[in-house]
């Protein structure tokens, strides 16, 4: 049977590493079966029959991942930013989530989700529901529809919330048998689910030798917070004086699978966890957007990445305030800035090429062979309308890159392609 197999054209640019831009300016890409082939740098050589996807004068860039984010609090987002992470929990995000028992408001709130990341470029994410185990398989459902590549969550948390919001043991080990059952439903379309331990203070000692057994017997990958506030880490020490340290409590309970973690924020680590991150490759979530919000601290981008650590950024809705991920990497790149100034130069800025790295490749990481444009990649593009922005002087490619994440967002972005298709605006109703 022959491929199905197409070029296309434009101005390509990817960041395949982290300090690394590669530019392809006016060039031809031959994608088959989804996946990219060969660059050509000029168009090919002789008489092609094949299909042209003319995208000539626009700029073409990796879709974007979100290696964090909770659905059930983008109705909140914006809200309570001027407290710090655990008030902000139990006055805001907590009473927020408890909503989601309710099936008619995971309906219309995950329908608007979807629809937005798919907008904002985000193709991949690994993304929170609440506690609730249907309106986890309805979220996994709005993701899939809108052809969407995710790892959903349904939050597990049997201690330390509001009446509103809980779970018992037992409960939260049925009820995630259950969701692993139902997001068998959705492995067909790149939509698989993700062992989600809220955070250490939200799970019992019982849950979470419950959760990594069932992290090594089914081999599936997980996601959490750790050493995202100062409160909360000296808390994890009350309540886990058995661990060395907050991110040993995951390992002591088998809850960081090699390259198959996810831990965000990741912004007070000792240098025991910093080992850590690395021997378990973990993905690091970097979400400045929540942790100025939440004045959680400054995640030294640049010293994790110097050691090795893959990193990916994640908006952390709705400890973040905006889902465009293009926004997240003008905060790295600015918090990154601050911290260099602010510490007399103790800590490094990072480049424009690693913050964008971060957010393509580096996250997608988590999702396979995604985030550049390379030999083997899974065409995930964005066609990148820019002609307001270069209709007054002319940008190089690099210019017109930083112009559309500085000064652009979602309404720039004509195209977006997943695994070689063109989505479709999803229409729910
Ligand atoms: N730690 C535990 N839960 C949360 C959450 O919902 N948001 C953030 N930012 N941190 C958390
Ligand atoms: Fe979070």
């Amino acid at each position: 049977m022959s491929k199905k197999a197409y070029l296309v054209k434009g101005d390509f640019i990817s960041s395949p590493k982290p300090d690394q831009l590669v530019l392809h300016e006016d060039a031809t890409i031959l994608v088959e079966d989804g996946r990219i082939s060969e660059i050509y740098e000029d168009a090919p050589k002789g008489a092609s029959d094949l299909e042209v996807l003319d995208h000539r004068g626009k700029l073409i860039i990796p879709g974007f991942a979100d290696v964090h984010l909770h659905a059930v609090q983008y109705v909140t987002r914006g809200l309570g930013y001027d407290k710090e992470l655990l008030p902000w929990l139990n006055d805001y995000t907590f009473p927020e989530e408890s909503r989601f028992k309710d099936p008619a408001y995971g309906e219309v709130v995950f329908k608007d989700v979807a629809r937005d990341l798919w907008a904002a470029g985000t193709l991949h994410c690994a993304i929170y529901s609440s506690l609730h185990t249907d309106a986890s398989l309805q979220l996994m459902d709005k993701l899939a529809r809108a052809g969407l590549s995710a790892y959903v969550g349904k939050v597990n948390m049997d201690r330390n919330s509001v009446e509103a919001l809980e779970e018992t043991t037992e409960e939260s080990m049925e009820e995630t048998l259950r969701f692993l059952e139902g997001a068998k439903a959705y492995a067909d379309k790149d939509v698989l689910p993700i062992l989600t331990p809220r955070f250490a203070p939200s799970c019992s000692d019982e849950l979470m030798s419950w959760l990594g057994q069932k992290c090594q017997e089914l081999d599936l990958p997980v996601q959490s917070h750790v050493n995202e506030n100062f409160g909360e880490i000296a808390w994890v020490k009350e309540l886990f004086p058995q661990s060395r340290d907050y991110l040993s409590v995951y390992e002591d309970f088998n809850l960081l699978p090699q390259g198959r973690t996810i831990m965000a924020h990741c912004i007070h680590n000792t240098e025991e966890e910093m080992k850590m991150f690395a021997d378990k490759d973990v993905m690091i979530a970097h979400c400045p957007d929540s942790n100025a919000n939440l004045a959680s601290g400054i995640m030294p981008a640049g010293e994790m990445l110097d050691a090795g650590l893959r990193v990916g950024l994640g908006s952390d809705i709705g400890g973040g305030n905006r889902l465009f991920i293009g926004h997240a990497i003008e905060s790295a790149m600015r918090l990154s800035r601050l911290l260099w100034f602010q510490t007399d130069h103790a800590y490094r800025t990072i480049s424009f090429a690693e913050a964008f790295h971060m957010a393509t490749a580096g996250g997608g990481a988590f999702f396979g062979k995604t985030g550049a444009f390379l030999p083997g990649y899974s065409f995930d593009a964005l066609v990148i309308d820019d002609s307001a922005f270069t209709r007054y002087r002319p940008l190089s490619l690099f210019e017109r890159l930083q112009k559309f994440i500085f000064a652009g967002d979602d309404r720039q972005i004509a195209v977006r392609y997943r695994k070689g298709q063109a989505l479709a605006k999803p229409l729910f109703d």
